[in-house]
């Protein structure tokens, strides 16, 4: 797939799926920029994928818990370039625990502020970008966790409240910018793992979510993928 001058920026792209995805969309040509909470470990990854080519990347700095540091990177953004084809909003807080008082407030209120606040914000002050080009999309990367009804993670309940977050802008967006052509596209993974086989009985891999994603961004205008929904295979234990 030839992503040729696609401008593209993920966040929390320093590394496991968020760096697989700025890779993914850099080696078909993508100009990707790539942002984390930590500047120096973006500018690394960012240095790794202009050099192998042949799409670049460029480091930014942006913790979605912070407002400011999502509006600064916003704005950076924006000084580089004049439009934006694929937001992805894939940086979010993860925290285990099956009880509410298994996490302290602050890892509570960086998850919420981050995978609520930070990800309308950021998508907020990115639309005038995606609204200035030709072929617009708004990927995240929710989490099962995000649909209702779901109780199979062992992410702490937090976690579950930022996903739903998420999944309530996503469905709202996706019907409100179809008319503009502006897809939303998102995705609801169970638990994966960043490395392993890619068969029927094993765990869904981070490049098979990354794969989705670069089919959906692939396909032609008319056709408008909304959500990515996975059966969970691998026995679980109800909770
Ligand atoms: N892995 C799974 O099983 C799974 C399942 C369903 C959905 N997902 C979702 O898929 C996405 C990628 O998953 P993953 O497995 O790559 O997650 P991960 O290994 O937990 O990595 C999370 C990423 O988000 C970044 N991040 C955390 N807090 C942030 C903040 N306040 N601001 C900006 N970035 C922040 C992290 O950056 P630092 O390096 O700075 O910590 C890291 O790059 C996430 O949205 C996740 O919730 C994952």
């Amino acid at each position: 797939m030839n992503l040729d001058g696609l401008r593209v920026a993920v966040t929390g792209a320093a590394r496991d799926t968020g760096l697989l995805l700025a890779g993914a969309f850099a080696e078909r040509g993508a100009q990707v920029y790539l942002s984390a909470r930590n500047l120096a470990a973006a500018e690394h990854c960012a240095e790794v994928i202009s050099r192998r080519g042949p799409g670049r990347a460029d480091a930014f700095r942006c913790d979605l818990a912070e407002p400011d540091s999502v509006r600064t990177f916003a704005a950076a953004v924006a000084d580089r370039t004049d439009h934006l084809d694929v937001l992805v909003n894939n940086g979010a807080a993860y925290l285990e625990g099956d009880d509410l008082t298994d996490a302290p407030d602050d890892g509570i209120e960086d998850m919420l502020a981050a995978g609520g606040t930070g990800t309308v914000l950021l998508t907020r002050h990115l639309l005038p970008l995606l609204r200035a080009s030709s072929r617009p999309d708004i990927v995240n990367m929710i989490s099962a966790c995000g649909e209702v009804g779901h109780r199979r993670s062992g992410a702490h309940p937090a976690f579950y409240a930022a996903k739903h977050a998420q999944a309530g802008l996503a469905e709202i967006l996706s019907h409100r910018l179809r008319p503009e052509g502006i897809r939303v596209i998102s995705l609801f993974p169970p638990d994966f793992v960043q490395d392993g086989p890619r068969q029927s009985h094993s765990d869904l891999t981070a490049r098979s979510v990354v794969d989705c994603v670069l089919f959906a961004v692939g396909q032609p205008r008319d056709c408008f993928i909304r959500e990515f929904r996975f059966e969970q295979v691998q026995p679980m234990i109800d909770r």
